[in-house]
Order: C-alpha cells, then sequence, then structure tokens
C-alpha cells in the first residue's frame, strides 16, 4: 500500500495509527518527550539547523507556523533566533500546552491550536509565509491532505520546509514494513530522499533544497508556486473552524 494512496475508506486502520499517535504524544508520555532515549540519541538539532539554514534572516519578518510542533523545541529555537510571528499546531492537547509553556518567557506572538492537519488546519488561505515541519511528515496517513492544507495556508511563494527521519535504506525499509502490521507511536511511513521529491513534484512544488543531513535525517524545502490563494480555497473543502489571522 502507498502511503500517498490512502483513504477514508480504510477507517479502521487510519484509527489505529490514530490511536498510537495520541497514545504517544498525549498524556504523560508526551511529558517525557524530550527526555525519551530516542530524542536523546538522535540530536534533533540537526533539523533545527536545517530549519534555521534555510530561513536565514527572512525567519525575522516571516509569519512562521510550525505544524506538529510537539514540545514547542524548533518554536523556541526560532524565537531565540528572532523569529516573531510564530504559530503552532499539533495532534494533542498535551503537546500544545508544552509549547505554551516553553514559548512563554519570550516576548513573541505566538499562536498554538490542536488539530489534526490531514483534517483541515484552521486558517484562512495564504495566512503564513513559511510552513516548517520537523519529524511530523512520517506521522501522516493521508500525506496529501495534509500537504494539501499546507499549501492553502501559505501565500503564493511561501515556503515548506520539512525535516524528518530517513535512516539508512535497510533500516528505513524494515521500519517501514514493521509498520505495515504494527503501527508504533503513530509512525506510517519513513521516506528516503527520492520519494520526498517525487511526493512534492508530483504535488506542484518547486524542490529547492532535497538533502541528505546526516545517517538517521533528510532535509527538504520547497515553494509553493504562484496558484493564487482564491483558487486553491475553492479546491479544498472548507476547515472545520476559519480563523483570519491579524495582519
Ligand atoms: C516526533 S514528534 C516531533 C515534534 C516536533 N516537531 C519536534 O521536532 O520535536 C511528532 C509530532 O507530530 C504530531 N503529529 C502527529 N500526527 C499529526 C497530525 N496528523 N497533525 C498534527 N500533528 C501531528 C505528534 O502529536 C507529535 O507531537
Amino acid at each position: 500500500m502507498s502511503p500517498a494512496d490512502a483513504d477514508g475508506g480504510r477507517c479502521s486502520q487510519v484509527d489505529r495509527y490514530k490511536t498510537s499517535s495520541i497514545a504517544a504524544y498525549d498524556g504523560p508520555r508526551a511529558d517525557r518527550y524530550d527526555e525519551s532515549l530516542i530524542v536523546r540519541l538522535l540530536d534533533l538539532a540537526v533539523m533545527d539547523e536545517f530549519v534555521l539554514a534555510v530561513l536565514g534572516e527572512s525567519l525575522c519578518t516571516s509569519a512562521i507556523l510550525d505544524v506538529g510542533c510537539g514540545t514547542g523545541r524548533l518554536l523556541e529555537r526560532l524565537a531565540e533566533a528572532g523569529a516573531r510571528d510564530l504559530t503552532g499546531s499539533d495532534l494533542t492537547s498535551r503537546m500544545v500546552e508544552l509549547s505554551r509553556t516553553r514559548l512563554s518567557p519570550f516576548e513573541v506572538d505566538v499562536e498554538l491550536y490542536q488539530g489534526d492537519a490531514e483534517t483541515g488546519l484552521p486558517w484562512s488561505a495564504g495566512s503564513f509565509d513559511v510552513v516548517v515541519a520537523t519529524g511530523v511528515l512520517h506521522h501522516f496517513y493521508n500525506v496529501k491532505a495534509a500537504l494539501a492544507e499546507v499549501k492553502r495556508v501559505l501565500r503564493e511563494n511561501g515556503r515548506l520546509v520539512v525535516a524528518d527521519p530517513c535512516f539508512l535504506t535497510p533500516l528505513r525499509e524494515t521500519f517501514n514494513a514493521l509498520l505495515r502490521v504494527h503501527p508504533r507511536e503513530g509512525d506510517f511511513h519513513f521516506y528516503s530522499l527520492r520519494e520526498v521529491r517525487h511526493l512534492l513534484c508530483t504535488d506542484g512544488w518547486e524542490v529547492e533544497r532535497c538533502e541528505r543531513l546526516n545517517w538517521w535525517a533528510y532535509g527538504v524545502s520547497a515553494n509553493r508556486g504562484s496558484l493564487g490563494v482564491a483558487r486553491l480555497n475553492e479546491r479544498m473543502r472548507p476547515p472545520s473552524r476559519s480563523v483570519t489571522r491579524p495582519a
């Protein structure tokens, strides 16, 4: 089964993945996320550094959405680097709370929202200059739906920056085979560089950078292009809640 072909007809399978995500990222396990063995073994900062390198000085003037913001690690790093217009969204309310606490010492305009990016983001079309997602792409059961929402909320020529685990090929293929029979902590499919590039290109994104960051991670940046946001709004089903961000 191709992850990009997942559809609503496989409800019970989606439910299994969502349940395993929520079990891993809500409640007490969310509180232990930053201290977990995997987070300590894999230095997640490598993903944040890629995002910062891609954005450069533009991060200070960009409206940035972090999808799947988790405990707010990247949001904090962006705030430290001078970002002033930050928004985070996550599947679980506990992660949103942890991000809120983490960002509270900073004098930045931060909006946080709990919801599933695959079923709709609550912002109007063209709300953000940049969408970032670190350690999240492999969680999406319906990755095309999530990318469509990301595209909708980006302004024309806005940028998506993704960093995610890819591991070495034999390890990735083993993980993916196991995940097809046994969902683990909401992990659905780890992409290779070639797969992620193909996914974005066939979805109309202009891939600017696509590179391996180390043995376990890759980074990609892609431009949304200039298809009018009004046209995208027509194509997308309206999200459950629509929020117009203040100018
Ligand atoms: C591995 S953690 C990464 C967190 C953070 N981005 C980081 O780099 O530390 C994955 C996060 O994605 C969130 N997530 C998973 N599926 C999601 C979805 N469909 N929509 C929004 N967030 C999702 C999880 O709740 C979790 O907080």
